[in-house]
């Protein structure tokens, strides 16, 4: 029998690499460099099946050709809002994402980001690496306690209820969900969390927000100037969701005038460009975009690519399909 070809965007986990050449006739991006939309174009036109990951884009441009040879996009990522949907759909594209195996990674990412902006940890490692400390003071880089304090949580999908896991359980922390479906009370009962009915509700209660919804049209810039301005003032943003979530020039007027304590950031509005005025905030901490980064979760990640892979092929539905 013919094994399907496939093309894989970027490079990948070398465990992974090998199973997939061991099952299809694979073609790599061996120099790892991002593919413009029209080097994508050429590969839906080209393979049986196309993996691209988050940074690809393939919007309706990308997804402009008259016949695809390709049947099916094998995400590596759980984000899927950088696909044209409709696009995808015209073409009769299957879609299927990676979830629940980066859950607890992403969450430990944002509570690394959570605890870092609170305690001043990127201010505090800056100024050692600069060789400028002077030595412990009673006044020194005070920070803001976390245990104990309320978390909003904007999104309670499988990221977001390991966020409030992890922050109910290991920090004492009373937890607020704002999602757009009702969350099942068992579910919001392990953590004891409270589901409140709007954004604008949840924010003003606050001593953390964590983004953990979708990006895409749908959520893009959701907190805005006027919504950050329903914060209170010492409270924190951590995002670890999407970059277009939140508006950054907002986010940066807020952050410049001290409207809220501080931003942690794992993610950027047309990353990897950073806006040049976050750069000068010093209660910001940013990271590139590290959430499912740990060897266990990307090497699951593209096992999980190749389970919904071999399901389609073999003409079972994809346990991960979207579209
Ligand atoms: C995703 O999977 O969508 C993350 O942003 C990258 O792991």
């Amino acid at each position: 029998m013919i094994k399907p070809s496939v093309f894989v965007t970027r490079r990948w986990p070398a465990a992974v690499e090998a199973k997939l050449a061991e099952d299809y006739n694979v073609v790599l991006n061996t120099g790892d460099k991002p593919l413009s939309p029209a080097e994508i174009r050429e590969s839906i036109k080209t393979y049986d099946a196309v993996l691209p990951t988050v940074t690809d884009t393939l919007n309706a441009e990308a997804l402009d050709v008259p016949k695809a040879q390709a049947r099916i996009l094998g995400n590596y990522g759980v984000g899927y809002s950088h696909i044209c949907e409709s696009s995808a759909r015209t073409l009769g594209l299957t879609v299927t994402n990676t979830p629940d195996v980066l859950s607890e990674c992403t969450a430990d990412i944002a509570m690394t980001l959570l605890l870092m902006v609170a305690r001043r940890a990127g201010e505090g490692e800056r100024e050692v690496r600069a060789g400028q400390w002077t030595g412990w003071r009673p006044t020194h880089l005070i920070g803001t306690k976390v245990s104990g304090k309320t978390l909003g949580i904007i999104g309670y999908g499988r990221i977001g209820q390991e966020m409030a896991r992890r922050a109910h359980h290991g920090f004492g922390m009373d937890i607020l969900v704002y999602n757009r479906s009702q969350v099942a009370p068992e579910v919001l009962a392990q953590c004891n969390a409270t589901q409140v009915a709007s954004v604008d509700d949840l924010l003003p209660q606050c001593d953390f927000v964590s983004l953990h919804c979708p990006g895409g049209a749908a959520n893009r810039h959701l907190i805005n100037a006027r919504r950050l301005d329903l914060m209170k003032q010492d409270a924190f943003l951590i995002n670890t969701a999407r970059g277009e979530v939140v508006d950054d020039t907002a986010l940066t007027q807020a952050l410049m005038f001290d409207m809220i304590g501080g931003a942690g950031l794992d993610v950027f509005d047309g990353e990897p460009r950073i806006n040049p005025d976050l750069m000068q905030c010093d209660n910001v901490v940013m990271l590139p975009h590290l959430g499912s980064a740990t060897r266990e979760a990307r090497e699951a990640m593209g096992f999980r690519v190749l389970d919904n892979l071999s399901d389609f092929f073999e003409g079972r539905t994809p346990r991960d399909q979207v579209i």
